[in-house]
């Protein structure tokens, strides 16, 4: 009843184009831990995090006290006008996880801002509005980045500061090379990458953006050492490397603290948002020094590394280092993947099952072949929901079911979300292989 009531006035008031999850779309009233509880009381084991969000989990009382601090201290916003002891601290850390010699740190609100910048930032410094962008991608809802998003879906303007072409080599499980394998996918995408270039721009191109996984396109993971490969091409024509870890920051991959970190290259500019705020809005970017230098005007964010954000940003990097959930999330990522795979073994109905860490995507297709499946995923979607788990979607056709709780998940939730996960998928593929 409080759900229908809501969604009523939801309706009456927000935009059309803003997407609510579920036949009966719920609010999240309470969390502890990596549970929350809805408006009419309803618990929930979440996998998804506020869209990889809330990446420590709920409640936590070290990042509590933290905010609380900070509010106690009277002081919320300052402005950057004024030195902020917080987000120094915050940037020196972040400059040093980077990898990026004596890299500088731009704070921001959001992941779309931040990418905004990088790319403010690659265009300023080369001189050149040419930009390459991996097919299939997200980068945010702005002019500049709803122009490198290459997703129908999330594309809802062609207007554009950007000249943009798109290379092959982010999604593989429906491109064009899916039947190499890794070291000739990443040989063909190499050849596609200097065709691209010879043949769709006028030299001089500014950057690339990419994600190292793709999140809003399904999780879908390249082979290890294709941004390496790509980047040997990128360097012969001074075109710099934006690595895109608004998703795949701070060790969610498991095996490495940034998503790029699989393909043993350090890029010239990261962005990240998303998780290190653990719900405060804290995005910003990491670049070279001399990229971050070139502009000659000046530049602000009013609310960006803001005080309030920054200090709970600390408290969850302090968390995140101390409780080593980087190694969790390599742990239970490959117990997530390796049940799901048994499951799937199983199943027609499930195509893919990838990831890695704990950014896992299962891709669900047309029982008897690989058409992208967007009903089964809505089937599984609202089962699992209905016993007690929460899960993301996306992917190009909607069919891609996105695992991607917070990093300090239990064994016994992974086996749980596993179970949940399996009896869902099962009843599904069951009802449409009748
Ligand atoms: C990879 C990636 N980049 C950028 C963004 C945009 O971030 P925000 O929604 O904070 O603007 C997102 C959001 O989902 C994302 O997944």
């Amino acid at each position: 009843m409080a759900h229908r009531e809501l969604l009523e006035r939801h309706r009456a008031v927000m935009p059309d184009w803003l997407a609510l999850y579920y036949t009966e779309p719920i609010e999240l009233v309470h969390g502890s831990g990596r549970r929350v509880t809805d408006a009419e009381g309803r618990e929930y084991l979440d996998f998804f995090a506020g869209i990889l969000t809330n990446m420590i989990g709920y409640d936590i009382g070290e990042i509590s006290d933290a905010i609380r601090a900070q509010l106690g201290s009277g002081i919320v916003h300052t402005s950057t006008l004024y030195l902020i002891r917080r987000q120094v601290e915050l940037a020196e850390r972040i400059a040093e996880l980077s990898g990026i010699p004596n890299a500088k740190v731009f704070f921001t609100n959001s992941g779309t801002e931040a990418n905004e910048t990088a790319l403010l930032l690659a265009t300023t410094f080369r001189r050149s509005n040419q930009v390459l962008a991996l097919r299939n991608s997200y980068h945010g809802r702005a002019f500049a980045t709803i122009g490198v998003t290459g997703n129908r879906g999330w594309s809802p303007s062609s207007l554009s500061p950007l000249n943009v072409s798109y290379v092959h080599g982010g999604y593989r499980y429906r491109g064009p090379f899916r039947h190499l394998n890794d070291a000739r996918y990443v040989a063909a995408c190499v050849d596609d990458l200097r065709d691209v270039i010879t043949t769709t721009t006028a030299g001089n191109i500014a950057c690339m953006i990419a994600e190292p996984i793709q999140g809003v396109g399904g999780f879908s993971v390249p082979p290890d050492g294709l941004f390496a490969a790509f980047k040997e091409v990128l360097d012969e024509h001074g075109i710099l490397l934006i690595a895109d870890e608004v998703q795949t920051g701070w060790g969610r991959t498991g095996e490495h603290f940034w998503g790029i970190g699989a393909h043993g290259v350090t890029p010239d500019a990261m962005t990240f948002a998303k998780g290190i705020g653990n719900g405060l809005a804290i995005g910003g970017v990491i670049a070279r020094p001399d990229l971050m230098g070139c502009l000659a005007a000046n530049s602000i964010s009013t609310f960006g590394g803001n005080p309030l954000a920054t200090a709970g940003a600390t408290a969850v990097l302090d968390y995140l280092l101390r409780h080593d959930l980087q190694a969790n999330a390599a742990k239970l990522g490959t117990r997530v993947i390796e049940g799901l795979r048994a499951t799937a073994a199983r199943c027609a109905i499930v195509g893919d099952v990838r990831g890695k860490g704990l950014m896992i995507g299962v891709e669900l297709v047309e029982p008897g072949g690989t058409d992208p499946s967007p009903r089964a995923a809505a089937m599984v979607h609202e089962l699992t929901r209905r016993r007690g788990l929460l899960v993301g979607r996306g992917g190009l056709f909607g069919n891609v079911l996105r695992l991607a709780p917070p990093l300090t998940l239990t064994d016994d939730e992974a086996d749980e979300a596993i179970g949940i996960l399996t009896q869902s998928i099962t009843e599904v593929n069951r009802e449409l292989t009748r």
